[in-house]
Parts: structure tokens; sequence; C-alpha cells
């Protein structure tokens, strides 16, 4: 009802202005914003399962698989052990190499998706380890899991997900910190410098928060678009994905998301006046090379919407829209650029007239085939 809603017209709306609190919940108890510090319950009891795996293979479906995504290059990054990210759908059909030293990461907002939870037997039968990520605490996935990490973001309610996969990033975040620090791999300042910004992100989010009415504005503007592209390159190139996953579920618009540098081969065939291109393209080692992907997509006369960084003046001229965010560490990015995604994608379903809360044919969790 009206009140659950909180005064806001959908739960997704109610849920996306959520994401401040639930990413402090998230992290209640587990940071220390005095010493800068994380603790994770299932890294100090299962130290010695997690510290000898040869490789991570993350499993997941839908929003849940592009956070998997995001966890692969924070691992990898912070902890310098491979990471595969699978859909679990294809891995539990595969006959996948699994080892013993492997440990698998289970992630599932709902923790009943089917598919997740026969991949987790498939491994546990072959000896590997897993760790569960759920919201949902006494879920199937949660109880088939050897330990794992809760995301605390409350129910979401919403079929499109927004504030389970930022709270699964922000737990990914927390387990590549400590077993980053555990292992070595991460030096002391370097951990201490991301913990700090961790601990910022929520208040970035209400910044970028403030823009909704700007992005509720110019979304208007695509209330007929049939076709849109998503780019990002690095740990932006999930959000692509993701804010193009978003799109596709509520608004009913065709939108394919891409690694930036794979324009070229391809999806720069489809670009015209007909088509609009969110680009993320924040500050990042490769932000010159996305720039030149937005002139790419101006010269043949495609419609942007950029995500840049807070005073971003050489994209603000470039683009149609830009909607600019507060700086951050590349590495926590997708924390604070998956929020006007989420807006926009919202916006776009508004204009539409489409029932956002409950899209058709999608169910919030696929407990069957
Ligand atoms: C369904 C939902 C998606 C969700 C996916 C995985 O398709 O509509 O929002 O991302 O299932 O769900 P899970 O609960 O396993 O994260």
């Amino acid at each position: 009802g009206q009140l659950e809603k909180g005064g806001f017209p959908h739960f997704m709306l109610k849920e996306i202005f959520d994401q401040p609190d639930c990413i402090s919940d998230c992290m209640r108890g587990r940071v220390n914003t005095d010493t800068c510090t994380v603790t994770l319950s299932a890294v100090s009891n299962y130290k010695e399962q997690l510290l000898r795996a040869g490789r991570f293979i993350i499993v997941a479906c839908g929003t849940s698989w592009h956070a998997g995504l995001i966890g692969k290059q924070l691992i990898e990054s912070f902890c310098r052990i491979p990471v595969e990210v699978e859909y679990a759908s294809e891995f539990r059909y595969r006959n996948p190499v699994i080892h013993p030293d492997d440990v698998v990461i289970a992630i599932s907002q709902s923790g009943e998706t089917a598919d997740t939870l026969a991949a987790i037997e498939l491994a546990k039968s072959q000896g590997a380890f897993i760790y569960g990520i759920c919201n949902v605490i006494g879920s199937s996935i949660a109880r088939a899991t050897d330990t794992g990490s809760c995301i605390h973001v409350g129910p979401e309610i919403g079929v499109a997900s927004t504030k389970a996969f930022t709270g699964q990033v922000t737990v990914l975040t927390l387990l590549a910190l400590a077993l980053g620090r555990e292992k070595g791999t991460l030096s002391e300042e370097e951990y201490h410098r991301i913990v700090k910004e961790l601990v910022a992100v929520p208040e970035k989010m209400r910044t970028v928060l403030k823009q909704h009415l700007f992005i509720a504005d110019f979304s208007k503007m695509f209330t007929y678009a049939r076709n849109f592209i998503y780019l990002g390159r690095g740990y932006a190139f999930p959000i692509a994905l993701e804010g193009a996953l978003k799109l596709k579920e509520i608004s009913y618009i065709h939108a394919e998301g891409y690694p930036a540098a794979e324009m070229k081969h391809g999806p720069i065939a489809l670009i015209d006046a007909e088509m609009p291109v969110v680009i993320v393209a924040t500050q990042s080692p490769l932000y010159e090379k996305v720039l030149s992907n937005i002139q790419e997509i101006k010269a043949r006369k495609g419609r942007v919407v950029a995500v840049v960084t807070e005073g971003d003046t050489v994209i603000r001229n470039l683009a149609d829209y830009s909607i600019e965010l507060p700086a951050t560490l590349e590495c926590l990015n997708p924390l604070v650029a998956s929020i006007p995604l989420q807006l926009l994608a919202y916006h776009i379903a508004v204009c539409r007239g489409m029932d956002v809360d409950q899209p058709r044919n999608l169910a919030k969790s696929v407990t069957v085939e």
C-alpha cells in the first residue's frame, strides 16, 4: 500500500532512494570508521578455506550476475586471485572444471533462484567451498552454503533489483578488502584509503539522488525511443550492462550494454540520430578513450547521456545531457554510478506508462527453470 511506499509512487523509487541507508546498514558492524578497517565474520571464521583458494567462481543470474562482474574486478585487483563469473544456468549444465581448492561465491538477492541453487549443489558435490551473498536470511541458498554474508538491505519489493545490487557490490567490496589485507596483496595504505572512501559512499549517493528531478525532466525526451546503447569500461562496463537491463525490464525498450572499446566492432554501425547512447565517462585511466567514443557518437548524430565526474565541462559541452557524480575511487564508482541509470530507467518507464513495480513476464524470483 501507499504507507509501505513511504510517500513514493512506486516501491522501485523508494528502494532507489533507500540506497544510502541500505549501504550504511550493510556496513554496520563490519566497517570500523575510526580505524578504517573491515571485519567480515565469514572471513574471520573461514580464513583458511578462503586464503587457500586457487580460484573463485562466482555463480549468479540477472542483476546478481552483474554484481558478480564487479566482484571479479575487485577480488582480482585486491587479492590477485583469478575469478570466473558464470551464469548459474550455464554453469550447472556445462560439466565445468571444479577443483577442491575452488571457492564458489553464489550471489542471490532472494536466495531462491533455482539455477543458482543447482549450481551450488554441483560445486559442492565436487568439493568446492561455497560462500553465499544473499539478502534473505534462512533462504534455500543461504542454507545450502558453507558460509557467507548477508547484504542487510531489507526486503526488496520492486521486481527490478536496485538496492540489492548496490548491497551485493558493497559486500563484495568488503570481502575483497578483508581478503586482500589477509593475503597481503593490498598495501595497508591502499586498504585504509579504500575503506575510508567506502565510508563516504552513502553521502555521495545522496548527492547523486539530488539530481532526481533533472533526470526525470530529460527522461521525457526518450519516451518514444526504440533502442538504447549503454557503454562503459573497466568497473563501469558492468554498470552499463545493469543500466541496460533496468531499462529493458521496466520500460520494454530494447537496450544493449557494451564495453565502450567494443563499439567499433559492431554497435557503431547502429548509431544515428535515433540512437540514444548512455555512456559512463567518469574519471579513470581510460577517460580519454571514452571521451573519444563520445566524439565518435556525436559525429554520427547519436544522442548522448553521459555520466561524468563533477566539474567535467569537456563532456558537458559535448553530451546532450550530462549527469555529474561526486568523485570517488574508480573501484567504488559502481556504487555511485549505478544510481543515475536506475533513475533514468525508472523515469522513462513512468513516461511510457508502464507498471514499474510489476513488469510484464518477469518474476521477483525464479524458483523453477
Ligand atoms: C529475477 C529477477 C531479477 C534478479 C534475478 C536473480 O530475474 O527479476 O531482478 O536479478 O531473478 O535473482 P536472485 O534473487 O537470485 O538475485
